[in-house]
């Protein structure tokens, strides 16, 4: 048995999902993060939670692509076995994802598609071959987005995506309650990451809209985020389940 919790968190190498791996960390769990192509950025955030004081572990993944889940459930379990002496973790966190910016009308069948594998097939069939590796009584956190509540043009193919996340929240609340596994939605407003060619941190006339349209008036950051993430991994969160949690500043309200 681990003497910590562990929590793994896909795309964990940057932005919001790095943010999510250090604040957990700060709780006392420790972290397994995937990555996709940035071996470095994944290896700064090993350091960094070593530093804190947990363990941490980076294994490639592409999200996009279920057929590689059984293999990277291999990798992580035989980590966790030599390791923690465990095959068990407690917190998946599903982050990982790329973003859109397309109207409707110019729209194709394969950005459609590409949304669907990273933002949705994914999350379901890493969340199904995760579910035999967790504890009992763990948590899954799904990362949606404040684009699921309002509508921007442009953002339909993703937002859509984001949406189904949202449904299949509640879904797995009720299926893995009698396993006290409680999964809730992070639905993020904008922030300021690479995400989406990182326009968030780039895109003056879009920063001054976001400000202009958040109650307290900024454009979010990363370490607005993660530290969300991390109380709902905590004894603190125990009794929210289902629920969609939206961390924007107060997007349009
Ligand atoms: N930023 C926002 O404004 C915002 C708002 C709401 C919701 N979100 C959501 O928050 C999540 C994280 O976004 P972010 O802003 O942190 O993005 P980011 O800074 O671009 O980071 C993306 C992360 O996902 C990984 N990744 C990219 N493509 C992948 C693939 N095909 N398979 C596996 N991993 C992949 C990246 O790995 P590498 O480092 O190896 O490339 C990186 O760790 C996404 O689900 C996004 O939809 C973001």
């Amino acid at each position: 048995m681990s003497k910590n919790k562990i929590a793994l968190v896909t795309g964990g190498s940057r932005g919001l999902g790095k943010d999510m791996a250090i604040n957990i960390a700060k709780k006392g769990i420790d972290v397994i993060i995937t990555y996709h192509s940035n071996t470095k950025a994944a290896e700064a955030v090993i350091a960094e939670v070593e530093s804190l004081g947990q363990s941490c572990e980076a294994f490639q993944l592409d999200s996009s692509n279920t057929s590689q889940f059984d293999e990277f459930f291999n990798k992580v379990s035989s980590y966790l076995k030599s390791e923690k002496g465990t095959d068990r973790f407690d917190f998946l966190i599903n982050n990982a994802g790329t973003g859109l910016y397309e109207l409707i009308s110019e729209t194709s069948e394969d950005q459609l598609d590409a949304m669907y594998n990273i933002h949705f097939k994914s999350v379901y069939f890493l969340t199904q071959k995760a579910i035999p590796f967790m504890n009992n009584g763990g948590r899954i956190i799904n990362i949606s987005s404040g684009l699921v509540r309002y509508s921007f043009p442009t953002a339909s193919a993703y937002a859509c995506m984001k949406g189904a996340v949202e449904v299949f929240t509640r879904y797995l609340a009720k299926e893995l309650a009698p396993r006290k596994i409680a999964v809730n939605t992070v639905a993020p407003g904008a922030i300021a990451t690479d995400f989406g060619g990182g326009e968030n941190k780039t895109n003056t006339k879009k920063i001054e809209f976001i400000s202009g349209s958040t109650a307290l008036g900024r454009m979010g950051q990363p370490d607005d985020i993660g530290g969300v993430v991390a109380f709902l991994c905590t004894e603190d969160a125990k009794w929210v389940n289902g629920q969609r949690i939206e961390v924007t500043g107060g997007m349009l309200l």
